[in-house]
């Protein structure tokens, strides 16, 4: 056995540095529940004739689902965050890039109700990221527009809200046609959604600025720039007060300054926050600081937000790599792509959590979050757990739209102290040519006009040594693969600092030792790697051995879905991974383990020692060990010692006999480590192994519940394949399970499982304001069955939103005609090229009459599809306040009246009948009261 790493896990789990509702009562709430999807593409008819023409393109008018009015009755409720790909079958006509999933497009809608005593506050609406080509509309309007998969929307919904009864109506379009990367990208609303609401003079989002500078003099201080916007109807004085607090929570500085903000404009205020005695941020002792900023106006707080942040110098050398506090400090890092067993990149927090708490103990320092951005909270995470970041742009592109995705990140992202490097982009074709250049150059002006404290690089695969290449406008070169370079490149440009940006892509599959490219399988002695990569050994050694090299990033931390090279379907998950899709070790994650945890003596075996049928046969065993000598014994007996090779690891030739296998590891002499693997006997039982002892019941957190088959002694068995069932019942659900098997084809979602490798990994998560037990039961054929009871703790739920039902649809788009004095025909007609002589609107369409000579008769009219339910007569029409006498006239009938002119609410049945209905309803005012359609109506159920 490995000797365990112990993490502390509680220490891990600190709330988010994103602001949670504050005295100031800005909220910022959930809005991952309530929603409603439809798979697939909605099209729009063609649009013909005047009328339909003219009213296209017109505010408020869009069309379909992403009006108001849509009948989305039959659309599959559902949580965020959602990912549709991971839902899908796997099928061999699509594209191997992004796993063989289909993609498309899908329909989102959400129902939003804001209490009419909110009229006044600024909402915003946010999307953490779509994939792929986003496009939403806020009750029928089209608001936002996103093209990258990896950036967020932030969009201001104020202008375009109804308060109370009239529900708004959220519609989003997420076309994931398109792609961005060539590995598994997801579908869908794949991050968290929030509503943020906030006083007319507020903090835009991302507007507290407050990044730690380090002296000449050697003292800290933060610079601090918060950035106000007065969305009120007046123009606004206020003071703006920030705070430090050091990472006990003490008070250690605090700073106001007077802020003018003309309505619907900016302002920035700038204040310094100097810092007595720092306490450092480092791996090892991440501490944070927390910067609050409130706006203060009349002596009371409007808002607040807060963030957090850490003191650290980071510094690259050309010659003598990185320093961290003036330390040195090798990157030993990571690349990884987002996707997780089971879940796709629909990612909990908490599995977030897991992730990176494997990478903290394989002995990773450093993350590349390839190649887009990631969630805002993993990198809350990596700044709690002490990482280095490199955080990279999506898209080469200097065009406004594209840039202000690089301002985003930047903008987002520049407090984390996790955050080392930007990187503009990976592997551009044209990195070597001059408009290139020009394209990092200004990219790279952009970044320092945002944040001049971090170094730009960009993870270039050549060109390094063009006349034009991009590397003229890094601060830090970063190299994938191209080992060759490395040194030519420092002689060639000795001042400039370099790192490896991506290196390895060797392949691996978890659990097997004999390489058999026909059934996509790979070796885990570390033997099979791509002809631009290096076997997990001979990348690290390259770096490890040259000092300029700051340090590397392999590719990959984890496997990931898509890109199977060098195989294709049936493989459909890619095997670069240190670790599996489930995050079980491969044995790259012992080579690395070995190599970069110096102080903790480890020691590891592969293979496994199950070979019935090979005795006597030499099994190749591969021994990796930190220590200083290592030897290895079979059932007791000593077959040999070595010197350990750091680097190659070591290796011996070992005739099988069942029984027990032991590595010990020492140092001066002295056993330091010792580990065993152990000929098990065939599997009795499954066993479910949770990774922590309970549940928050906050219908977020999930954890990963190891599953395996043991023998009769417990002990678990390696190539265990069974097929097991899961039935999760109590306070929470299945999410999806996986196995590491890069070719499995298996539905993520189902009830059944097949252990690969003997491992297989099921991802449970509670339900909302959940307190109890959740109980996974698991049985197999031939397998005694396992029951896990998880505690599920109540615990305050997140800030939420409420889902918003809306068993209805609104009527909209409403024709008024001008008043007459005499009852007109109330189903006059109005041409289709008529926009002039009836007047357009909505409720309220109110009227008075100031004589009586002109008191009279105006008709309402408008079209409207009832919703399919409804269409069989158990619909009414309720028009929830009608001021005047009415007459409801449906399809050229009369359905309905009303003979009182004081306003009042009405309900009239609807008659059965599909398809576009024609509502006329003729209202008679009199003279002194005011007339009309104050309120919505609604086509709801009898029932409501
Ligand atoms: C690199 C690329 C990665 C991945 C890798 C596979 O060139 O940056 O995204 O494709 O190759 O070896």
């Amino acid at each position: 056995m490995l000797v365990a790493l112990v993490l502390s896990t509680a220490a891990l789990a600190a709330p988010s540095t994103r602001a949670t509702p504050t005295e100031s009562g800005r909220e910022r709430l959930s809005l991952d529940r309530g929603w409603l999807f439809h798979l697939g593409d909605i099209v729009a008819p063609e649009v013909k004739g005047h009328g339909a023409s003219y009213g296209y393109g017109k505010a408020g008018f869009a069309w379909g689902p992403a009006g108001t009015t849509y009948d989305d009755g039959d659309w599959r409720a559902l949580s965020l965050p959602h990912d549709w790909a991971v839902e899908g079958p796997f099928d061999a006509q699509e594209n191997l890039a992004q796993g063989y999933r289909p993609r498309g497009v899908g329909w989102y809608r959400r129902y939003l109700r804001i209490e009419p005593q909110e009229r006044g506050r600024q909402f915003e609406l946010q999307f953490d990221a779509i994939a792929t080509h986003a496009t939403v509309w806020v009750n029928g309007i089209l608001v936002h527009r996103n093209w990258s998969g990896y950036n967020a929307s932030n969009i201001n919904i104020t202008p375009y809200l109804r308060y109370g009864d009239e529900m708004n109506t959220i519609a989003v379009r997420a076309d994931a046609v398109p792609m961005e990367g060539w590995w598994y990208e997801g579908a869908g609303i794949y991050r968290h959604a929030w509503l943020v609401k906030r006083a007319p003079l507020h903090i835009v989002t991302d507007g507290l600025h407050a990044t730690p500078r380090l002296g000449q003099q050697g003292q800290w201080s933060i610079p601090v720039a918060v950035t106000l916007k007065n969305g009120g109807k007046a123009a606004a004085s206020a003071l703006v007060e920030v705070t430090l607090r050091d990472p006990s929570g003490a008070l250690v500085a605090s700073r106001r300054s007077k802020v003018q903000v003309p309505v619907l404009a900016q302002a920035e205020a700038r204040l310094l926050l100097a810092i007595g005695k720092p306490e450092l941020w480092s791996l090892e002792h991440p501490q944070l600081y927390q910067v609050s900023a409130r706006v203060i106006q009349n002596g009371a707080a409007v808002d607040e937000v807060s963030l957090k942040t850490g003191l650290r110098e980071m510094r690259f050398d050309a010659a003598r790599g990185a320093f961290l506090n003036g330390q040195h400090v090798k990157l030993q890092g990571v690349s990884i792509h987002q996707d997780h067993a089971g879940v796709g990149v629909a990612v909990p927090d908490a599995i977030w959590e897991y992730r990176l708490r494997r990478l903290k103990e394989l002995g990773a320092n450093a993350i590349r979050f390839t190649h887009g951005a990631p969630a805002a909270e993993v990198l809350d995470m990596a700044d709690r757990m002490g990482f280095l970041v490199m955080d990279e742009n999506r898209n080469f592109n200097i065009s406004p739209d594209y840039l202000q995705q690089l301002e985003w990140l930047v903008r987002r992202d520049r407090h984390h102290p996790s955050v080392v490097l930007w990187s503009l982009f990976n592997e551009e074709p044209m990195q070597s040519t001059e408009a290139g250049y020009e394209m990092t150059r200004t990219m790279a002006a952009a970044v320092k006009t945002l944040d001049a404290t971090r170094p730009v690089t960009a993870a270039m695969n050549g060109g390094f040594f063009a006349p034009y290449s991009v590397a003229h406008a890094l601060d830090v070169v970063g190299a994938n693969y191209q080992v060759d370079a490395y040194d030519k490149f420092h002689q060639q440009f000795p001042k400039v600092p370099f790192t490896s940006s991506e290196d390895t892509s060797a392949f691996m599959t978890r659990g097997v030792y004999t390489t058999d490219q026909r059934t996509n399988v790979f070796a885990s002695y570390d033997d099979d790697y791509a002809s631009w990569g290096n076997s997990h050994r001979d990348a690290w050694e390259a770096i490890a051995r040259r000092p300029f090299v700051a340090g590397g990033f392999v590719w990959t931390g984890f496997d990931y879905r898509g890109e199977p090279t060098p195989n294709q379907w049936p493989a459909v998950n890619s095997v670069f991974g240190i670790m599996d899709l489930n995050g079980f070790a491969k044995n790259a994650y012992y080579i690395h383990q070995v190599q970069w945890i110096k102080e903790q003596p480890l020691v590891h075996i592969a293979p496994h020692w199950n070979w019935a049928g090979r005795e006597g046969s030499d099994i190749r065993v591969m021994v990796m060990s930190n220590g200083e000598r290592v030897a290895l014994l079979l059932n007791g007996q000593k077959l040999g010692e070595q010197q350990v090779d750091p680097y190659r690891m070591n290796y011996f030739m070992v005739p099988y006999a069942a029984g027990k296998l032991e590595a010990i590891a020492y140092r001066g002499g002295r056993p330091v480590a010792r580990t065993s693997v152990e000929t098990t006997g065939p599997a009795v039982r499954i066993e479910l192994v949770p990774d922590r002892e309970a549940l928050r019941g906050d219908g977020r957190d999930a954890m990963p519940v190891t599953v395996r088959a043991v023998d009769a002694q417990g002990r678990a068995v390696p190539l265990a394949d069974a097929e097991v069932h899961f039935a999760v019942t109590g306070a929470g659900l299945s999410i999806g399970h996986g196995n590491g098997d890069p070719t499995s084809h298996e539905d993520e979602k189902g009830p059944t499982r097949r252990l690969f490798n003997g491992l297989a990994q099921l991802i449970v998560q509670s339900f909302d304001s959940s307190s109890g037990e959740l109980l996974v039961e698991a049985c197999a054929d031939g397998l005694a069955p396992a029951r896990l009871v998880l505690p599920v703790r109540a615990v305050a739920t997140p800030p939420t939103q409420p889902a918003s039902e809306a068993p209805f649809n609104t009527v909209n788009y409403w024709r008024i005609s001008p008043s007459s004095s005499r009852r007109p025909d109330p189903n006059l007609l109005l041409a289709d090229f008529d926009m002039n002589t009836w007047e357009y609107g909505d409720p309220p369409m109110l009227h008075d009459y100031q004589d009586a000579a002109h008191a009279g008769y105006r008709i309402f009219r408008a079209s409207f599809t009832p919703r399919k339910k409804l269409a069989d007569g158990s619909g009414v029409l309720h028009f929830l306040r009608l001021a005047g006498r009415a007459e409801i006239w449906l399809d050229g009938q009369l359905i309905g009246r009303k003979d009182d002119f004081a306003p009042a609410p009405l309900r009239v049945v609807l008659p059965a009948g599909a398809g576009t209905r024609q509502l006329n309803v003729l209202i008679e005012g009199r003279q002194g009261q005011t007339s009309g359609i104050e309120s919505a109506v609604r086509i709801e159920p009898a029932q409501h």
